[in-house]
């Protein structure tokens, strides 16, 4: 078992430094933001992920995990750093890598004995080796160390459990010494059997972008045949159960909806188009799925004037601003596009999330934000449910029924039977299911 640093504590450092905890390593997680360290020494989590909790109750009680913004001395006290600071968008969509830059220099500074740097973040493919070379360069000629990709596949929502029971653990390496430190990190799972990978670091970092676009592409042309059963009068569902049971497609990913959002789909397709350039090609394939997810995003709202014509001065209520259930996450949430060109419209935004208010109120402050879904509704001429939250599944739709103005429900989920929806006497807008009767 080993001594961890984890430095950067959001979605994937939190819960990494939590599971690693959990296998028996010995883990200080670090951060630069003080408050959310703070929050954490008190146990506050600052992220919605559902089991977090417990698992880092758990782990600081059996003082195997720790918190920290003490990031030189988490170093020096560590053998193995696992960098997961944040790798955003930069301005033409490549990946901005400059905390990466930073926990290397960090690294290099408080480098005396070998010490392992884990890349964990998605980063693009040569990144590990120009890591490699900014380290030597700064810690000098004698340092001891190994640059390693150990990219990350937990999704936010059911992050714990993918963490704790991954379906495989990608380990890129160039030295067989930094390796089996890696499986001595992992050791609970490679007793457990779970699949390892081990390769080269291009490999690996190129895994990640390959697994995040290959199920982008797979929504979008799920998105795509939805659009398509709503002018030919098919029904996307039974399309997908069917083609789900092909073994080659397999049933995952195959649920239409408003565009695909949150931290890596949007961000790693964009990054990987600029990979392909950078290496002297191009992915059409990768483009056309980023362009086809704008438009469908874009296309809420034409879907909402068919059934609503003129928005200008409507009260539209939307139900759901996280990019998925069971996260805070809200960035590159499709509910952001929609409630932007709403607006452009000129109508009037009423709007209700379970647990992600507080994040979307950073970039929309002054909506309506609204303490349920039934004060969402209240008066408004139409209801668009963006998110498809345990909550928003189960609603008492007579009752939604009579707070709306007009009984306009546009639900881009397909959460809702047509059939019943229209039984009830609402105006039901889905995604591929239009003719439905
Ligand atoms: N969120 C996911 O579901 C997910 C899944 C797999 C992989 N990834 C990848 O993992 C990486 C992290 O994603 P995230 O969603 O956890 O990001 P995040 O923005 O939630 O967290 C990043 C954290 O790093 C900290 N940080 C930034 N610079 C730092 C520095 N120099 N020193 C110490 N801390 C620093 C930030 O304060 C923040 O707390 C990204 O590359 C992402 O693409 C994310």
């Amino acid at each position: 078992m080993k001594r961890i640093c984890v430095v950067g504590t959001g979605y994937v450092g939190l819960v990494s430094g939590t599971g690693l905890a959990d296998f028996g390593n010995h883990v200080v997680c670090v951060d630069i933001d003080k408050d959310k360290i703070e929050r954490l020494k008190i146990g506050e989590i600052p992220i919605y992920e559902p089991g977090l909790k417990e698992v880092i109750d758990r782990n600081v009680q059996a003082e195997r995990l720790r918190f920290s913004t003490n990031i030189d001395k988490a170093i020096q006290e560590s053998e193995v750093i696992i960098s997961a600071v944040g790798t955003p968008p930069g301005e033409g969509g490549e990946a901005d890598l400059q905390s990466v830059w930073a926990v290397a220099t960090v690294f290099a500074k408080n480098l005396k004995d070998y010490k392992v740097f884990v890349n964990k973040s998605t980063v693009p493919v040569g990144t590990g080796r120009k890591v490699y070379e900014l380290i030597r360069e700064l810690a000098g000629h004698n340092a001891s160390f190994d640059v390693v990709s150990n990219p990350e596949f937990l999704r936010e929502g059911s992050a714990v459990r993918d963490f704790l029971h991954p379906d495989r653990v990608v380990i890129g390496s160039t030295n067989p010494k930094a390796t089996e430190i890696m499986k001595d990190v992992y050791k609970v799972l490679y007793l457990r059997k779970t699949p390892y990978i081990e390769t080269n670091i291009e490999t690996a970092e190129l895994i990640k972008y390959a697994s995040n676009a290959f199920l982008a592409t797979k929504i979008t042309f799920i998105n795509e045949i939805a659009n398509l059963c709503d002018k030919v009068g098919a029904d996307v569902h039974v399309v997908a159960e069917a083609m789900g049971q092909d073994g080659r497609i397999s049933p995952k990913f195959l649920h239409p909806g408003p565009g695909y959002g949150g931290s890596c789909f949007p961000k790693d397709t964009m990054a990987l188009v600029e990979i392909f350039k950078e290496a002297g090609i191009r992915s059409r394939v990768v483009e056309s799925v980023v362009e086809a997810n704008e438009h469908q995003k874009a296309m809420v709202v034409d879907r909402l004037k068919e059934l609503l014509p003129d928005l200008k001065g409507k009260v539209i209520a939307i139900l759901g601003l996280s990019f998925k259930p069971n996260t805070n996450d809200t960035r590159f949430s499709p509910s952001k596009v929609v409630i932007s060109s709403l607006m452009k419209e000129g109508a009037r935004v009423q709007c209700y999330d379970p647990v992600a208010i507080n994040d979307f109120k950073r970039e929309f402050p002054d909506l309506d934000y609204k303490k349920n879904a039934y004060d969402a509704c209240k008066g408004a001429d139409a209801v668009i449910l963006m998110t498809e939250w345990n909550e928003f599944r189960g609603l008492d739709l007579g009752e939604i029924k009579k707070l709306l103005k007009t009984p306009i429900f546009l639900d881009t989920r397909n959460v809702y039977d047509p059939k019943e929806m229209r039984e009830r006497g609402f105006t039901y807008g889905s995604i591929g299911r239009t003719f439905i009767r």
